[in-house]
């Protein structure tokens, strides 16, 4: 049931409640206001006749008084009088005024008051001229009750209708912004651009408004850094996969050929009977294997560092330093790392973090040297990442998604990262803190056993 429709049906409730309790309230009234008007009625005919035969002059003549009294109630609304004979039959009988109203007769059956009779004291004049009665007649009375209540429902019904009529066309203008809402909402996910509402009308859904266009603002610079972050793993992958295939042509390649060569000049060696040559060819050849052999292992090593479960941190750590020393045979790389697991996850993302500030260096920085820091303390495990390179100063720095994912993942540990301008040299800091959990820490207590001191590898 719709908003409008729940509203539409309380309202019409509680103006029904409101009429039949009004309508009850009326009947009570009603009832006794006839019952008053009748008590009334017959007290004050009663002393009218009363009076009219008291005062009746000893001359005129006592039939005619009597005649007379009974026409002075012709036209009243509430009596009816009757002269009775002795015998009790009708001599004279007034004329009540008629409503000219027409009461429903079920109107008229739950109002109608039992009929009163009143029999006036007659003085000795009117001795055996026979009685006088004074009778109710009620249906005046409730016309003019039913006339009354006709109107107030009337008017009653009116106002309902008129509060219901308003009420239902100012919801119509009030919710109709709600549909734009909706209708806003769906085009969200449907559409490629993210809608705006503008922030007109009343107060309160102008918040509404303001709210939706801030959710919507949020979520379409999230969908731009969602994308350019899977564009840039795109590209990180195309990178990787091309440093690779550079390592394989240019390490390996050179290497087989000249196996080749030298398989060659073996078979060449033996048609030609130098068999002395043979040993310093077979030699080379077994030098060239060992060169690939110890290229090889060198590459896998990469390729298996991210799959730090099987190696632990350290050898991660390890394979990833000898990677940019091989690169960069000038460069200076200390590392200190504890010789033991955080748990899987903190693992990852100290690698993570330390992978992400090492190509930093390397690729923004060009340094002399980089140090490498994990210290494991009792309330947490600090991260540092030092290089002495150009630091933070381009003017052509761009924001981009490797400290921001390296803060997203410290922050899954609330823990935090700063990465500042050395303050000491030129060069960037890079530091990050990972507050350990009671189970983390539980789980590094029990490595503690296996823990050695922290190890310094040092490579000029
Ligand atoms: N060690 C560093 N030395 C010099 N500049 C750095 C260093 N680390 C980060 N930067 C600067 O900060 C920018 C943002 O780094 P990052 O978020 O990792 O994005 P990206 O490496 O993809 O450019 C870099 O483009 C670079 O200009
Ligand atoms: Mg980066």
């Amino acid at each position: 049931m719709s908003l409008r429709s729940t509203l539409i049906a309380s309202i019409v409730m509680v103006a029904v409640v409101t009429l039949l309790f009004g309508a009850a309230i009326s009947y009570w009234s009603a009832l006794s206001k006839v019952r008053e008007e009748m008590d009334a009625a017959i007290a004050v005919g009663s002393r009218i006749a009363a009076n009219a035969v008291d005062d009746a002059e000893e001359s005129l003549d006592p039939s005619r008084r009597l005649h007379l009294l009974v026409a002075d109630f012709d036209g009243d609304r509430h009596l009816r009088a009757t002269w009775l004979d002795s015998a009790g039959r009708t001599i004279a009988k007034s004329t009540p005024a008629t409503s000219g109203k027409s009461v429903p007769e079920w109107f008229q059956d739950i109002i109608r008051q039992p009929e009163r009779t009143v029999r006036v004291k007659l003085p000795t004049v009117f001795d055996g001229l026979g009685s006088f009665v004074l009778q109710t007649d009620s249906r005046n009375e409730i016309g003019e009750v039913w006339d009354q209540l006709f109107n107030t429902l009337a008017i009653l019904g009116l106002l309902c209708s008129l509060v219901l009529g308003c009420v239902y066309w100012l919801l119509g203008r009030a919710l109709r912004p709600l549909d734009r809402l909706a209708e806003s909402f769906n085009q969200i996910f449907k559409s490629e651009d993210t809608p705006r509402i503008p922030e007109t009308g009343p107060a309160e859904l102008v918040k509404v408004y303001r709210g939706f266009n801030e959710m919507a603002e949020r979520l379409s610079k999230m969908e731009v850094k969602n994308r350019r972050l899977t564009e840039q793993i795109a590209t990180v992958q195309e990178e990787e996969r091309a440093d690779l295939a550079r390592d394989l042509h240019d390490e390996i390649g050179p290497f087989l050929f000249s196996v080749d060569v030298d398989a060659a000049s073996i078979a060449r060696c033996v048609d030609e009977g130098k068999h002395a040559d043979i040993p310093s060819r077979v030699l080379t050849i077994r030098e060239s294997i060992g060169h690939m052999q110890r290229h090889v292992k060198e590459l896998l090593g990469r390729l298996r560092s991210a799959a730090l479960i099987d190696v632990g941190l350290v050898d991660a750590i390890d394979n990833l330093m000898s990677f940019w020393r091989n690169r960069y045979p000038a460069v200076s790389f200390e590392v200190s790392v504890p010789d033991c697991s955080f748990g899987e996850e903190i693992d990852q993302t100290i690698f993570r973090i330390i992978q992400e500030s090492l190509n930093n260096a390397m690729r923004h920085g060009n340094p002399d040297k980089v140090e490498v820091e994990v210290v494991d303390s009792p309330g947490g495990i600090s991260i540092t990442v030092r290089d002495d390179g150009r630091g933070l100063v381009d003017a052509n720095d761009t924001p981009g998604f490797g400290i921001a994912g390296m803060r997203e993942r410290v922050a899954g540990f609330n823990g935090s990262l700063e990465v500042r301008q050395r303050s000491d040299k030129n060069g960037v800091v890079v530091s990050a803190w990972l507050p350990l959990a009671a189970s983390l820490e539980k789980e590094s207590n029990e490595l503690d056993k296996k823990r050695e001191r922290p190890v310094l590898h040092e490579q000029a």
